[in-house]
């Protein structure tokens, strides 16, 4: 079966770089796919899948009928969106949309998800259960899977298996991580109030922003003293506003940040303990605080048994010397990790970087992949969602 379905995709690969490259000079923001999505509904239908559009508001699902004798339903997940960045790779296929880019490889995504309906729905015999394939929108600003299950695009999914582009693993390499891939990502936001007075009378005023320093400061000292140095936590303070002028004491700090963990309990305990170490910092001094801690994505934790299962699928069709296990996570964020509070699943890596020239980190305006990986991507995918049925 490896072989059909490497003869397949190889005959597909001209037609796959051509989806490629009219999805990446075409690229939409979050939550405005449309053409895109219209354009992958076009391609589905084409290869005789049910295509249900504008599920989750600009995504597109769509199912590969089983033979049934398999009650189980594999979910394959791409995004499709692209992020607010001016295209200067000069490529002859570039962004044709004045600052929009598909720097983060979702234009990739999207083509290896279409080429694996592709390639499945070719393989003539039915597999023996259904596969049902999720192009979400708005992955950039954590909102698209959300919206794709409150859509019902999860319900009765068994399992679910995704792929993200990676610029430092070479093109047609795949990594494999158990585990933690990425980080659970929430949203800070603080005010610190005290009590405005004269600059030369600090004993008669509660000083905001000094006392803001102190929070920051004990914040960092304490995570460095009272956190498990093995299971990290990120906190960055990347936006601070307060003050009215040199010689009048502040009455009001607004402290703006993001939260990132790796371990789920970790993750859990963290308001809690961020709001401990404020208000005993305020109260210190006097001050009070309006804490508001919003959860974004939690953290995407790789299932052991799918993630065996994609491993040995690359390791098959590429030897082991084209598959690497990943040691350490990335503290980036990815909303892939709302499925996995549905269904067990795995995300893999795709090695895009090219040896000819420079490569660029995702989210740079000069990122750009070795298009040949989109083969790699889909013979894995495919053979990965083959193996699914006789894998347990
Ligand atoms: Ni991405």
């Amino acid at each position: 079966m490896l072989s059909r379905i490497k003869d397949i995709a190889a005959k597909l690969a001209p037609r796959l770089i051509e989806i490629r490259r009219h999805i990446h000079s075409r690229p939409e923001l979050s939550g405005q796919e449309y053409k895109t999505a219209a354009y992958v509904a076009g391609v589905l239908s084409s290869c005789g899948l049910h295509v249900q559009e504008l599920v989750g508001k600009t995504g597109v699902v769509a199912e590969l009928a089983g033979a049934s004798t398999d009650s189980r339903l594999l979910a394959i997940r791409a995004d499709m969106d692209a992020l607010p960045i001016q295209e200067q790779t000069h490529l002859e296929f570039a962004s044709q949309q004045p600052g929009i880019m598909h720097a983060c490889g979702h234009d990739v995504h999207t083509t290896v998800g279409l080429g694996t309906a592709m390639v499945l729905a070719e393989l003539g015999d039915p597999l023996p259960g259904s596969i049902r394939f999720l192009f979400q929108p708005a992955e950039e600003t954590a909102q698209g899977a959300g919206w794709m299950i409150r859509d019902g695009a999860m319900n009765n999914v068994s399992a679910i298996l995704g792929v993200h582009v990676f610029p430092t693993i070479p093109g047609g390499s795949i990594g494999i991580r158990y585990g933690a891939l990425t980080a659970a990502a929430d949203d800070l936001e603080l005010t610190i109030i005290g009590e405005s007075g004269h600059g030369a009378r600090p004993h008669e005023a509660i000083d905001a922003i000094w006392i803001a320093a102190q929070v920051i400061t004990t914040l960092q000292q304490a995570i460095s003293r009272t956190h498990n140095p093995l299971r990290p936590v990120v906190l960055t303070i990347g936006q601070i506003q307060g003050g009215r002028a040199p010689n009048v004491i502040a009455d009001q700090v607004r402290l703006l940040g993001t939260v990132r963990s790796l371990h789920p309990e970790t993750s859990a305990a963290l308001p809690e303990w961020i709001e401990s170490i404020v208000s005993s910092v305020c109260k210190m001094y006097g001050a009070k605080y309006v804490m508001d801690y919003r959860r974004g994505v939690p953290s995407v934790q790789n299932d052991p048994v799918l993630t065996q299962l994609t491993e040995s699928a690359a390791i098959e069709a590429w030897g082991n010397s084209r598959v690497q296990m990943l040691y350490e996570p990335s503290l980036g964020a990815e909303d892939f990790s709302l499925y996995l509070e549905h269904a067990p699943g795995t995300m893999f890596r795709l090695g895009v970087a090219v040896t000819d020239r420079p490569n660029y980190p995702l989210h740079h305006p000069q990122f750009h992949v070795d298009e040949s990986a989109i083969l790699t991507g889909v013979v894995t995918m495919a053979y990965s969602a083959y193996k699914y049925w006789f894998h347990r």
